[in-house]
């Protein structure tokens, strides 16, 4: 999104297909060179990034920060108890005071107000690093671990079992985008939100909404699923009874397509949402996925600055 005349990268919803393509083949190639040992330019020397965690992050964080310093640029971490922040500065003021510093803002936080609040006032390119709505970074990395293993995900067949958070919505977001069918199975009490549906409705991207796991992965390429509790939410052992049926096991991935991959975006409650046999079986490549949070960051991170190329 260009807002302000900047480069935002809030939600998959809102960027062109054309232009989330060349942030994957830029990542890709990225990723290529570096583990072929070639040299790569830094095309943002002289950078800076402030990253913003309200909440908890091990991935999101350690990402960005080596993305932004491999690409040549550097960073300040920051979290909301230690900014002012939390102790009431509104973001509209924080958003124009980090303009003045920094080239680029990366925040995590709940409130997905607050994020597209943040962008309003910000005067440099602001990324989504998880809200409660979206996790449009994580998926970038998911697309490009799908294509790495599966070949291009266009006209492909993915599932998702269990809760319709944030992570889900970007999937459904880059259904859309990319072109793939998203087969979504949740309870009743925690099905997808209205305005994720009327998106669907909208676009006529091809997602299907359901409540059976098991008719949902049935002969696709690629089952994901995510933790029940996501952070923020309330009513813990309600959602671990609600979501018991919806558990990635041996037996659920036998029903999808002999080379079907499992995803998850991690941190993984094990024996809850996915059993061990799956996390660590021939089918997983959830350790792929987390390592191209670096490589798919660095895509976003030049998008935002205009140095992909391409
Ligand atoms: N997947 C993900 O965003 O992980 P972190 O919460 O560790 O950043
Ligand atoms: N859905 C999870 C994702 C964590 C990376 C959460 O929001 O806690």
């Amino acid at each position: 999104m260009k807002g302000n005349g900047v480069r935002h990268f809030l939600d998959l919803s809102e960027i062109p297909a054309e232009e989330l393509r060349r942030v994957l083949d830029f990542s890709k190639d990225l990723k290529a060179r570096r583990k072929a040992g070639e040299p790569v330019e830094k095309p943002l020397a002289g950078k800076s990034l402030a990253m913003v965690f309200d909440k908890p992050s091990t991935r999101t964080r350690v990402s960005f920060d080596l993305a932004m310093r491999q690409l040549g640029g550097e960073t300040i971490m920051l979290t909301g108890q230690e900014m002012q922040l939390g102790r009431g500065e509104t973001i509209a003021d924080t958003a124009r005071v980090l303009s003045r510093f920094v080239d680029a803002i990366m925040i995590r936080i709940l409130d997905h107000d607050d994020l597209t609040e943040l962008a309003k006032y910000a005067t440099v390119p602001v990324i989504n690093g998880l809200t409660r709505i979206s996790h449009p970074c994580q998926v970038m990395a998911d697309v490009m671990t799908f294509e790495e293993h599966r070949g291009p995900i266009t006209g492909r067949s993915v599932a998702w079992t269990g809760d319709a958070n944030n992570v889900l919505a970007s999937w459904v977001h880059a259904a859309d985008r990319f072109d793939f069918t998203l087969k979504v199975a949740t309870p009743k009490e925690l099905s997808p939100r209205q305005a994720l549906k009327d998106f669907v409705k909208r676009t006529k991207a091809k997602v299907k909404f359901m409540r059976d796991p098991e008719e949902a992965v049935e002969g696709v390429d690629c089952v994901i699923t995510d933790t029940w509790v996501s952070m923020g939410d309330k009513e813990a052992e309600r959602r671990h009874n609600i979501l018991k049926p919806y558990q990635v096991n041996s037996a659920l991935m036998a029903r999808a397509d002999k080379d079907a991959i499992f995803m998850h975006c991690l941190p993984a409650h094990r024996g809850e949402e996915v059993t061990d046999v799956v996390m660590d079986g021939p089918q997983s490549v959830v350790f792929d996925e987390a390592e191209n949070r670096l490589h798919a960051q660095k895509g976003v991170l030049a998008w935002c600055f205009d140095a992909v190329g391409g």
